[in-house]
Order: structure tokens, then C-alpha cells, then sequence
């Protein structure tokens, strides 16, 4: 990706270890001159490390085992970032993790656990690090959903914490407008990676999408970084996602409660 390069020098990944996350490691790798990796899998982020720097040599990777969903994880990388003098110029807050569902049925400590991970983590990061990333001029992404601007039952509070990444990202992106850093809200429809395993609560339940509705991987992260570096504030990958956003943008509410009484996420 030509206009990429030179945009950012170092970059901290949130969920790196595996899907968007380690796509987004891959494909910013030839471009930065230090990655920072962040999850909870130490052994996996260690492997990948050893495999981006295989490829390219000139890169530096830091990895930094933490649990998001915890304050107190949070509050060690930060510190960790300030005394390894490691000041990153673009925060990708990535990780993230849903829950197929009734509401109703649904174990609270998971619940629980979404909302501090996809709500608190990339809040908290996004406050840490705004003072850097004002300095660098850089750029915040939040990875989202198209079920940001969808009420959808039976995925009702996943839902409901990706509308406030994308609210937020939108409402951030004016506050930092005249201080020069980017903030981009990435809302991707359904993509192949491990999050609809770890959202199942069973294996036999089955997730119901459209075959033809995924966007891979690599087509997500490639069109997002182009819609950063292009200083966009919002992109939903994939043309068929890009025109159903379009579509359900267009409704009235009274046409997405009728859409949506028809419980298409129930498995
Ligand atoms: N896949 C989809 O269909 C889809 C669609 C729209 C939006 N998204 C969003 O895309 C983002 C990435 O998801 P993905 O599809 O790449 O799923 P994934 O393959 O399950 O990756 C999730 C990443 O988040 C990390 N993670 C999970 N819990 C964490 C925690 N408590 N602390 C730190 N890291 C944690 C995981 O690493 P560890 O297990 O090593 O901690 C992993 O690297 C999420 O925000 C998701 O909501 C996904």
C-alpha cells in the first residue's frame, strides 16, 4: 500500500494475536518502525513477533501480555509504555469480543467482561495515549461493527457497545479535529476469523449469516488503513457491507423494529 508508508512510526495493536488484530501486525509491518502487540496469549504474540521480524528485519516489535478487561492490566502497559519511553503514533483498540444470545439467558460475568473490553479498555487506552498522539499528530482507529447502528436481539449488548465505538469515534474525531489526529471508525460485517467461535455460547449453535455476506480478513484491514491514511471518519469494508449500511441508514426506526422482530442473529 503506497500512501502508507511514512505515515506511522510506531503502532500499538490491541487483540494481536490473532484475526484483525494480527492482519492489521502484517499488513503495517513493512511501513513502522515499531510494532507494540497487545493480548492476553503471550506465547502466540512471542511467535508472531519472531515471524514479522523474520520478514522484516528493520522492524522492532514489543509484546505486552495483558488482559484489557482488567483496570489494573490496563494501568501496567500504560506504565509500561511510559518507562519503556515507547510513544505510539497510531492506537489501533481492536480487541474486542461478543456473545450470541437471549439477554435474558446470558452469564453475567461475560457480560460483564464485553462491555469493560470493547467499552472501558478502548476508552481507557484512547485517554492514555491522546496526549502522545496529539504531540505525533497521529491517528486513533476503533475497530467497530455494522451492528453499531443496528439494535439486534439476541447480540443486544454487543451491539449496543459497538454503537458507542462508533458514537464515541465519531464525537472524538471533532474534539481532535484542529489538534490534527485522525480517529476512524471501523465497522466490518461478518469476517472469518475466531470471534464467532468465542461469541457462541455452544458449538452446536450455528451463526446465522449469509456465506456471501463475509469480507475477508486482508480485504477489511487493507480498505481501513487506505481509509485512514485518507483521513476518513467512518468505512464499513466490502461493498456488499458498504451498501447494506447505506440501506439500513436510509430506514426509519419503525422499519428496522419491524426488520429486526425477526430475530435474524437467534441460532
Ligand atoms: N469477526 C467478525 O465477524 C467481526 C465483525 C465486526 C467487528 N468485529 C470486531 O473486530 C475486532 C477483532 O475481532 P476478530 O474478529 O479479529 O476476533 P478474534 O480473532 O477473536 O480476535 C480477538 C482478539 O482480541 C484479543 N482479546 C480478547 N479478549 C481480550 C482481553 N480481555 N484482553 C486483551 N486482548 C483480548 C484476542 O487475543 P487473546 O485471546 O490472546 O487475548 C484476539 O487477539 C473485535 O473488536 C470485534 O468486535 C469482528
Amino acid at each position: 500500500m503506497r500512501d502508507l508508508s511514512g505515515a506511522y512510526r510506531c503502532a500499538l495493536i490491541t487483540g494481536a494475536s490473532s484475526g484483525l488484530g494480527l492482519e492489521y501486525a502484517r499488513q503495517l509491518a513493512p511501513f513502522a518502525e515499531t510494532l507494540i502487540l497487545v493480548s492476553r496469549r503471550e506465547e502466540v504474540l512471542e511467535e508472531i513477533a519472531r515471524e514479522l521480524i523474520d520478514l522484516h528485519p528493520q522492524l522492532s516489535v514489543k509484546i505486552f501480555s495483558s488482559d484489557l478487561s482488567e483496570a489494573s492490566d490496563r494501568a501496567n502497559l500504560i506504565g509500561a509504555l511510559a518507562a519503556g519511553n515507547l510513544r505510539p503514533d497510531l492506537l489501533i483498540n481492536n480487541a474486542g469480543m461478543g456473545d450470541y444470545g437471549e439477554f435474558r439467558s446470558s452469564d453475567w460475568e461475560k457480560t460483564a467482561e464485553m462491555i469493560r473490553l470493547n467499552v472501558e479498555a478502548l476508552t481507557h487506552l484512547s485517554h492514555a495515549l491522546l496526549p502522545g498522539l496529539s504531540v505525533e499528530k497521529g491517528a486513533i482507529l476503533n475497530v467497530s461493527s455494522l451492528g453499531s447502528i443496528l439494535p439486534i436481539p439476541d447480540f443486544a449488548v454487543y451491539a449496543a457497545t459497538k454503537a458507542y465505538v462508533t458514537s464515541f469515534s465519531e464525537a472524538l474525531r471533532l474534539e481532535l479535529k484542529d489538534e490534527g489526529v485522525n480517529v476512524l471508525a471501523v465497522c466490518p460485517g461478518p469476517v472469518r476469523t475466531g470471534f464467532g467461535d468465542r461469541a457462541r455460547r455452544s458449538t452446536a449453535s450455528k451463526l446465522p449469516v449469509q456465506d456471501a455476506f463475509y469480507v475477508a480478513p486482508e480485504q477489511v484491514v487493507h480498505d481501513s488503513l487506505r481509509a485512514l491514511v485518507r483521513g476518513r471518519a467512518r468505512i464499513y469494508p466490502g461493498l456488499k457491507v458498504a451498501v447494506a449500511a447505506a440501506g439500513i441508514g436510509l430506514l426509519p426506526i419503525c422499519a428496522v423494529r419491524f426488520i429486526m422482530s425477526f430475530r435474524p442473529r437467534r441460532s
